[in-house]
């Protein structure tokens, strides 16, 4: 096995997004274009020597050749071990758990999260860092930065090796040891919550579903949720991970997983519903009869979470992203803990978890996790739901309408303008940041602006500063609506409108939550000027 040097010319727009670089999964299959990209990846990093890595993906078409080419890699780059999941997959928060069980340096997972996959749909690679979590912005800047003046990268001239047997094979100097990509998964979720309780309470009647999706949970969730857990066979629909996802899009809310809100929404559904997204650190709740949207979920855990084993003794703090609904502010207020307001994406919830600032973090794009691995964690909030149910005794339902009555409620909803030309996105973005400082004290539609502004984060731990993260407009009577442009897309411009009104638990808290936010709603896109500037009136998704 030869250690060969090749040239190689830099691909532009190697930039990482929101979470990693994200592109059609073409793009990704140009030849040298994933060793361009992870070659600057580990210059980036300091080089590999005597390093080890985690390696695993959602299982997406391109998944495995992505994976061997990887491996080549890391041996020819000196690195020392390098673990990968069976058959090339690991969910996302499986593979920040192995990261920090196993002590790695770091991990490269390949997934495009919630984006369908295929050779004419997306792919998508990241790096984690040693504490799991997504590279923060000061490493996939560097990242950048070598993607744009790299001159060659450095392989290994031999054939794949087999991903699908579990053990060590040696590839030149790299140790590759491939391991069960459930078992470490599954003995962290018994040390955070009561299984015999959640036995206890599946053996007693309480029904429930979970849809993979066709994605990377659906071993994890088999092995878990039917194993372990007792549901009946079936509990898990959708199991079988596919590259394209039987054709869907795998992305956990009310539009692409329509099936199972019908489901549950009829008179004889489980009690309890959810899914997971691609690479199975998203999630949707469901309650027969009922979504819990993502902001809400969080403020209900966090509420909650000390009636699970791993959290008995209090939360230190929480944290949201910015965009996400307040509702667990108010938590946190009574719980007298912080709450902290990030920019949107994982990576700035690393330094608080780290730090033990906060211990359960989450996001409106139905992402919520703890201070257990440092990514997102589907399957985990699906267990602290299960786990806060057979506590309480109550259905899902009666706990949103308890949560209410004495915190208050957050209408939510945010509404996606997609594919739409970059240019117009950008200039109705521009356009409006250019007048916030006018904006309150004026109306728009029937409503009185009371503030406007552009938010910046201050990283309270390691003292970063991260500019330009959405416009925010507050109204008269407890409205806000918040901006921004999607960091994950692949194609054009994607605009987020995130609109949030606060009823106190005295007010009106069964109204219908888009009926709730119109007005809110209209104001925005007036003063945005959606129509004049893109041509759309009505959002393409709602959630
Ligand atoms: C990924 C990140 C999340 C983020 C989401 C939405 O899933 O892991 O942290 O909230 O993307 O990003 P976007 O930029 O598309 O709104
Ligand atoms: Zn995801």
């Amino acid at each position: 096995m030869t250690i060969l040097t090749q040239a190689c010319t830099p691909f532009e727009g190697q930039k990482p997004g929101t979470s990693g670089l994200r592109k059609k999964t073409k793009v990704f299959m140009q030849p040298g274009y994933v060793e361009c990209f992870v070659q600057s990846i580990f210059n980036a990093i300091g080089g590999l020597d005597g390093k080890t890595l985690v390696v695993g993906g959602d299982g997406r078409y391109f998944n495995a050749e992505a994976i061997q080419t990887i491996l080549r890699m890391a041996a020819a780059n000196g690195a020392a071990r390098v673990i990968v999941g069976r058959g090339g997959l690991l969910s996302t928060p499986a593979a920040s758990n192995l990261i920090r069980q196993r002590r790695a340096d770091g991990g490269l997972i390949l997934s495009a999260s919630h984006n369908p996959g295929g050779i004419d749909a997306d792919f998508g690679l990241k790096y984690n860092i040693s504490n799991g979590g997504p590279a923060p912005e000061s490493v996939t800047a560097a990242i950048f930065e070598q993607t744009q003046s790299l001159s060659s990268y450095k392989t290994l001239d031999t054939d794949a090796i087999d991903l699908a047997q579990l053990g060590e094979v040696m590839l030149g100097g790299l140790c590759v040891e491939i391991v069960d990509p459930v078992s470490d998964y599954a003995a962290l979720m018994q040390t955070l919550f009561d299984f015999d309780a959640i036995r206890a309470l599946i053996s007693g009647g309480f029904s429930i579903r979970f849809d993979a999706m066709h994605a990377v949970t659906g071993p994890y969730a088999r092995t878990i949720l039917e194993d372990m857990l007792g549901a009946p066979e079936g509990a898990v629909l959708n199991g079988v991970p596919l590259v394209d996802f039987g054709k869907g899009h795998p992305d956990p809310n009310p539009i692409w997983a329509k099936p199972l809100v019908d489901m549950v929404m009829a008179k004889d559904g489980p009690d309890f519903a959810a899914a997971s997204d691609g690479d199975g650190d998203r999630n949707m709740i469901l309650g027969r009869g009922v979504y819990v949207t993502p902001s809400d979920s969080l403020a209900v855990l966090a509420a909650n979470a000390h009636l699970a084993p791993g959290y008995s003794q209090g939360l230190a703090g929480v944290a949201r992203s910015m965009p996400t609904s307040r509702a667990c502010d108010r938590v946190a207020e009574v719980m007298g803990i912080a709450c902290y307001e990030t920019p949107t994406g994982w990576k700035f919830f690393g330094n608080l978890l780290d730090a033990g600032r906060a211990t359960l973090c989450g996001e409106e794009s139905a992402g919520t996790g703890s201070d257990h691995v440092r990514e997102k964690d589907g399957l985990w909030a699906v267990l602290l739901w299960l786990n806060i149910l057979a506590v309480r005794q109550i259905s899902v339902q009666e706990i949103l309408q308890d949560h209410w009555q004495t915190y208050g409620r957050n209408y939510y909803s945010r509404h996606d303008y997609e594919a739409i030309a970059t240019g117009p996105a950008q200039d109705l973005m521009q356009n409006l940041s250019d007048t916030l400082a006018d904006l309150p004290g004026r109306t728009a539609g029937s409503l009185a602006i009371e503030t406007a502004d552009q938010f910046t984060y201050h990283d309270p731990v390691d003292g970063s500063v991260s500019h330009n993260q959405g416009l925010r407009i507050s109204f008269a009577g407890g409205g806000r609506a918040v901006l921004r442009l999607s960091g994950t897309g692949t194609e054009g411009a994607t605009l987020r409108i995130y609109l949030e009104l606060y009823e106190p638990p005295t007010g009106k808290l069964d109204m219908e939550p888009q009926q709730a936010l119109r007005s809110i709603s209209a104001a925005t896109r007036a003063l945005c000027q959606l129509t004049e500037r893109t041509g759309r009136t009505e959002p393409d998704v709602v959630t």
